[in-house]
C-alpha cells in the first residue's frame, strides 16, 4: 500500500514534474507514463501518482484522496481550496495576462467583454480597477474569442507567446506570475509528516541541483 498519493496536473506542467520528481528519487515504470492509466505506482511501492485536469488537482487534495499535488500558481488564484503550499517550484513558468487585438481593449459600451478559462481571478482584476466587465467563460482556445468577436480582450496564460503573436494579440496587462507549487492536504501534513518532509527535502534538493 502506497504511503502516499501525489497529484499531478495533466498537460504542460506533467512532463517537468514527472522529471522533477524522478530527479527526486521517485521513479514511475518507464512505460507507464506513456500508458493511458490514470494511477500507478512509482517503482518502490511507497509512492501513488494520479493524473488529473489541472482545475482538479486542488479538489483531490482538499478531499485528501491526494496527500499532496502539483499544479500551477494559476489554478491555485482561481480555485477557493484550503490547501498548505509548502513549496514553490521553478516549472511552469508562465504569466496571467490581460491581451487584446487593440492596445486600449474597449467596444465604446464601457462595458469590457472579457473571455477567459479564469472568471474567478478576471472578476478580481477588473473589480479592483473599477472596470465594469461582462465574463464570457471558455474554456480553451481562448485567444479565438477576441478574434472572432466573441470579447473584447482575454484573460489567460502565456508562455512563449507564440499563441498570442499567431493570433494578433497583445499583451495589455501582466495580472501576476505563475509557476508550479506543490500542494498538500492539512490532515496529511499532520499525520503523514515523516514522509511529506522527506518530499519536500527530497523536491528541494532536486530543483537546487537543477539550477547548476
Ligand atoms: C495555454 C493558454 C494559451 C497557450 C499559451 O493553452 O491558454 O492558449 O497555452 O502558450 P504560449 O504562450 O506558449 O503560446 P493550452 O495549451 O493549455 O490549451 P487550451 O487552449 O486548450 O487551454
Amino acid at each position: 500500500m502506497p504511503n502516499l498519493t501525489i497529484a499531478i496536473a495533466k498537460g504542460r506542467l506533467q512532463t517537468e514534474a514527472v522529471a522533477l520528481l524522478a530527479r527526486a528519487g521517485l521513479r514511475i515504470p518507464s512505460g507507464a507514463q506513456s500508458s493511458r492509466r490514470l494511477a500507478i505506482e512509482d517503482e518502490s511501492g511507497c509512492y501513488r501518482f494520479i493524473f488529473v485536469k489541472p482545475a482538479d488537482v486542488p479538489v483531490y487534495v482538499e478531499h485528501g484522496i491526494a496527500d499532496c499535488g502539483f499544479v500551477g500558481r494559476d489554478v491555485l488564484l482561481e480555485s477557493d481550496a484550503d490547501l498548505l503550499q509548502p513549496l514553490t517550484l521553478n516549472i511552469g513558468c508562465c504569466r496571467i495576462v490581460v491581451a487584446s487585438p487593440l492596445e486600449m481593449p474597449g467596444n465604446g459600451s464601457g462595458i469590457l467583454r472579457v473571455a477567459t478559462k479564469y472568471p474567478n481571478i478576471a472578476a478580481r482584476h477588473f473589480g479592483a480597477l473599477g472596470q465594469p466587465v461582462e465574463i464570457i467563460g471558455v474554456s480553451g482556445s481562448v485567444e479565438l474569442a477576441p478574434v472572432l468577436g466573441l470579447a473584447d480582450c482575454i484573460v489567460d496564460l502565456v508562455e512563449t507567446g507564440r499563441t498570442l503573436q499567431e493570433n494578433g494579440l497583445h499583451i495589455v496587462e501582466v495580472i501576476a506570475d505563475s509557476s508550479a507549487r506543490l500542494v498538500v492536504n492539512r490532515a496529511s501534513y499532520q499525520l503523514k509528516a515523516k514522509p511529506i518532509g522527506s518530499l519536500i527535502d527530497a523536491l528541494k534538493a532536486a530543483a537546487k541541483e537543477s539550477e547548476f
